[in-house]
């Protein structure tokens, strides 16, 4: 077991969805694949820990994102920030499905910060988690990230 999975032992792991489908449906096979190709562009010098996004719009249109690290830290973006930014960017609103792929045998959830923009953005999408051996899980958002804030308040 590596460093990385030994470390995420030690936490608690939400449960994936019960209701889940033996097989994924095409079209999450085909953001994993996509994740996992944009994984091989992230910058991690400083950690070496590689991570893929990919986010679908409602429109059809695909995003991908990776990590790019900072020497300063604290500057650098997660995978799945990079993707729904990019998306942003391109004028794409409304999202329905989120892939993250990362080495890990204990797959590689998005982080707390990364949660809130998927949820802003992205509402109770899809999420599914995968590595590179073929192992997945599948989310609700609304499961990431219990009792959200957001605009709802505002
Ligand atoms: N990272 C992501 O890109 N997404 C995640 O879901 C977890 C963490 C990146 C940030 C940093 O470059 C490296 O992984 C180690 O934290």
């Amino acid at each position: 077991m590596s460093e990385q999975d030994s470390h995420k032992e030690k936490h608690r792991e939400a449960h994936p969805d019960p209701n889940q489908e033996a097989r994924l449906e095409s079209h999450l096979e085909g953001l994993i694949a996509v994740a996992r190709t944009a994984r091989e562009h992230a910058h991690a010098p400083f950690s070496n820990f590689r991570v893929g996004a990919a986010v679908r719009a409602k429109s059809g249109r695909i995003f991908t994102g990776c990590n790019v690290e900072n020497a300063t830290f604290g500057l650098t973006l997660c995978a799945e920030r990079v993707a729904v930014f990019k998306a942003i960017s391109e004028g794409e609103r409304g999202f329905d499905a989120v892939a993250v792929v990362a080495d890990t045998d204990t797959l590689t959830p998005p982080c707390g910060a990364c949660r809130q923009i998927l949820w802003e953005f992205c509402g109770d999408a899809d999420v599914v988690l995968a590595n590179l051996k073929g192992k997945v899980e599948r989310y609700r958002m609304s499961a990431l990230l219990p009792k959200p804030f957001d605009q709802s308040f505002l």
